[in-house]
């Protein structure tokens, strides 16, 4: 199916009634399904014309969600810059405060909310503010913890957009609303989310949309 509506139209995330954010999740992976290196580098996956398509989607959503892993290896601004549009609120999912205080996403226009399980320290980069979450089992962020309390800042749509490890929490938790995934039909060789994935269950996009973007596919499912 070949979106015939302007691609910010398309992929407009729904208002959940119970308060919570609609959840996104896009990415991008290879044919190998890999979406870093080995060594948890970027790889140069997407495509021009659907690099375009997810700043679409960013400027669709209230905030935009990765994982400290992806802030510590990518250095990333997570802004709009290849369409017109606001840039989504920056979230990073990170337990014991390791954001880089050399990060640039410190330069971001609207800072930076960190979601942790640590206490803070006293003195904190003016452009951060901390989401204090309860801890899972092993330590980490609460998912629907921090949805609740996205929703009550206001946030009604966030765009999971990596890593692997982060994505993997999402689906495993069943806090998926919308998958968006970029294919690009070339190997790469790294590691992707069925290296982090824990599922004992097949998670089933249901009636899955697929279109061809540029060099790249565009696979896309509602999940509720
Ligand atoms: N292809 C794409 O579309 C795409 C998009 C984004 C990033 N990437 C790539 O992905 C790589 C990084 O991915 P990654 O999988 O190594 O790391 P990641 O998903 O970016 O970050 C994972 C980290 O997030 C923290 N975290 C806190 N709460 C969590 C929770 N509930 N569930 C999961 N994680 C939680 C954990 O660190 P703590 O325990 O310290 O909190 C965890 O190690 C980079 O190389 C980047 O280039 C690719």
């Amino acid at each position: 199916m070949t979106p015939t509506v302007p691609v910010t139209e398309f992929f407009r995330p729904q208002l959940c009634g119970d308060g919570l954010p609609f959840v996104t999740v896009s990415y991008a992976q290879s044919l190998d399904g890999c979406l870093a290196s080995h060594d948890h580098r970027a790889l140069a996956l997407s495509g021009q014309a659907s690099m375009t398509l997810t700043h679409a989607i960013r400027a669709g959503h209230d905030a935009i969600l990765v994982g400290v892993q992806t802030v510590l290896s990518d250095d990333p601004m997570l802004t709009v810059r290849l369409v017109a549009g606001a840039h989504p609120q920056p979230v990073v999912l990170d337990s014991r405060l390791r954001f880089p205080i050399s990060a640039r996403l410190l330069t971001h226009p609207r800072g930076v909310w960190v979601a942790t399980v640590t206490p803070p320290p006293p003195t904190l980069a003016p452009a951060l503010t901390v989401l204090h979450t309860n801890s899972t089992p092993n330590g980490q962020v609460d998912l629907p913890h921090l949805l609740q309390q996205l929703g009550e800042r206001g946030i009604r749509s966030v765009m999971v957009e990596g890593g692997a490890t982060v994505i993997a929490s999402f689906l495993q938790a069943r806090l998926v609303n919308r998958v968006i995934v970029t294919l690009t039909p070339r190997y790469f060789g790294g590691v992707g989310i069925a290296h982090t994935l824990r599922t004992a269950m097949p998670i089933a996009l249901p009636h899955p949309h697929c279109f061809a973007l540029g060099e790249d596919f565009i696979l896309w499912s509602d999940l509720t």
